[in-house]
């Protein structure tokens, strides 16, 4: 049974019986998938991509005949990719569960092919290893390439012109830096049109794949409440918060070209605010909700120095042990200016949100792990019990949180009398706690996403204009701060991060959640 994505959205089977089943061209007996991810011997590979694929063969969701394949310059036999690879496979249900079998199964279907990612030849090697695993039937191709982006174009160029399915359909998947700012993220969609469409190219932005990032279209535009609420008129201001609580440990070396407002608000947050601010689209279709995200991050007002807080840690001992600066890295420069936080205020000119700021803070090497949308609302005007018993004004103040990660979950800060014979108010959350409401583990991003490509479902990725608009606010102060040599406040590993946040902030009214 084939189960389309749009009807999925509105489905009222209790979700342990949903299951996503992939698209009825590549489930016939006559044709096959074959998914290559290039630069299997890298850090992503293993740590997601690999693993993903196996729990969507836990769940039955790829299609009856596929074939993975590893392409990368390291020597490696079949068995011994299949033995990396099986390092990192997990039982999807249940970590303790025994899924040895299902993991035999599927790394049978697991080869490698070692090649040069600017060789003609040795992808025609692997074109000719793919057809012998197709063996004739209609053949689709997946290319995921993950690898760094200096390679990309050699590695498209070559995929696309001797390794394409000779009958079915090729996708390539694209992993983000797409570019470092507007000239070359224009640059590097222009040499990938050489060689495909913009149909053949999936530029994939894992945030999109997280399961409460998927769930915002369905809370703003399936429940009354929220709709209507949604804007200017009773929004005071939204927050996007991504924090972590580890360093750039063994990536300081691509994340000193970037820095974190490249490596985390120009996309992960970026997309959030696209698809929370953004107008109703025609239909659950790919291209009208891109369409509406366009329109949105078009109507963003370029990001302005003043509107700009940066950060980098610093070394940090706390009792026995010692937490390393950004530059301690030894791939890092000693002078690197590079921020590893950023707190940065965001406009949107238009009708619904015109004077909301979108506040978003990222940081690495904090006091916590999270990633949050948080949704402060206006103060009730002429509230009774502000007047009546003096509250604090704060009090009166709704809150709405989505918690991305962890413990996903989707509350809200209510005001609350304390039972009592007094009138004594309290502020209470209404809680949706993911863990506490549904029994099944949360699908990684990477499965949806990987699946996604594999079905042709494009929602999720990011179409080159979407690209375009979301650089074009970002690259004017990307260049200020380099070209003027901006000094990060430095905060300690370990710690909330520059005080500068604050203050940033306050200048708009508003209080970090
Ligand atoms: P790696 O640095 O691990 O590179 C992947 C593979 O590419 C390596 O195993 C190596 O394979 C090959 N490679 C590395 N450097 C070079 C080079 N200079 N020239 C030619 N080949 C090279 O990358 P990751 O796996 O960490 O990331 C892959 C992509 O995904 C990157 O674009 C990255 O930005 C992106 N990404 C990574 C994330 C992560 O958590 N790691 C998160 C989000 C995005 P071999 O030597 O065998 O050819
Ligand atoms: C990646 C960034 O895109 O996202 C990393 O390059 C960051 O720096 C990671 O650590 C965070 O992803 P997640 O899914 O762990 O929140």
């Amino acid at each position: 049974p084939v189960r389309k994505l749009k009807e999925g959205a509105f489905s009222v089977t209790p979700p342990e019986e949903q299951k996503r089943a992939i698209d009825s061209n590549i489930d016939g007996k006559k044709s096959t998938v074959t998914i290559t991810v290039v630069g299997a011997s890298g850090d992503l590979a293993k740590k997601k991509i690999f693993p993903a694929l196996f729990a969507l063969y836990y769940e039955d969701c790829l299609p009856e005949h596929f074939t993975i394949f590893g392409y990368a310059r390291s020597k490696m036999t079949d068995s011994e990719l299949r033995n990396m690879v099986s390092k990192t496979l997990t039982c999807r249900i249940d970590k303790r569960e025994n899924c040895s079998e299902k993991m035999e199964e599927f790394l049978k279907r697991c080869f490698y092919h070692s090649g040069q990612y600017d060789s003609q030849e040795n992808f025609v090697e692997l074109d000719k290893k793919l057809r012998e695993h197709e063996a004739g039937r209609v053949s689709n191709r997946l290319f995921y390439l993950s690898i760094p982006p200096n390679i990309f174009v050699d590695a498209v160029r070559c995929a696309s012109v001797s390794a394409s399915a000779a009958s079915g359909w090729t996708r390539i998947i694209v992993e983000k830096p797409f570019g470092r700012d507007s000239e070359s993220s224009a640059a590097l969609t222009k040499s990938l049109k050489q060689y495909l469409t913009e149909d053949q190219i999936f530029r994939i932005d894992h945030y999109l794949g997280k399961e409460l990032v998927e769930n915002l279209s369905v809370l703003r535009f399936s429940n009354l409440i929220f709709e209507p609420l949604w804007s200017r008129q009773y929004i005071r201001n939204v927050q996007l918060i991504f924090s972590e609580d580890f360093g750039t440990e063994g990536r300081g070396g691509y994340f000193d070209h970037y820095g974190i407002i490249r490596d985390i608000m120009q996309n992960h947050l970026l997309q959030i605010v696209a698809l929370f601010a953004m107008e109703t689209p025609v239909s659950l279709d790919a291209e009208d909700i891109r369409n509406e995200k366009v329109k949105v991050l078009r109507s963003m007002r370029t990001l302005r120095i003043d509107d700009v807080v940066i950060g980098q840690y610093k070394s940090h001992t706390k009792g026995n042990v010692s937490y390393p600066g950004y530059t301690d890295d030894k791939t890092v420069p000693k002078d690197s200016l590079t921020p590893t936080f950023a707190a940065a205020a965001l406009f949107i000119n238009n009708a619904r949100w015109d004077g909301v700021p979108f506040l978003m803070k990222a940081g690495k090497a904090l006091h916590n792990r999270r990633a949050e949308i948080r949704v402060q609302f206006r103060h009730v005007p002429g509230n009774l019990y502000n007047r009546s018993i003096g509250t604090d004004l704060d009090m009166a103040t709704n809150e709405f949180v989505i918690r991305v990660q962890p413990d996903e979950a989707i509350y809200l800060k209510i005001n609350n009398k304390v039972p009592g014979l007094g009138m004594r108010l309290d502020r209470s959350h209404l809680n949706l706690l993911y863990k506490a409401r549904y029994l099944k583990e949360i699908p990684d991003a990477y499965e949806r996403l990987l699946l996604d490509a594999i079905e042709g479902e494009r929602r999720l990725f990011i179409r080159s204009d979407e690209l375009d608009a979301a650089w074009s606010i970002f690259t004017p102060v990307l260049k200020e701060i380099e070209e003027k040599k901006i000094v990060p406040e430095y905060y300690p590993y370990g710690s909330r991060g520059p005080v500068g946040a604050h203050y940033l902030a306050a200048r708009y009214d508003v209080k970090w959640g």
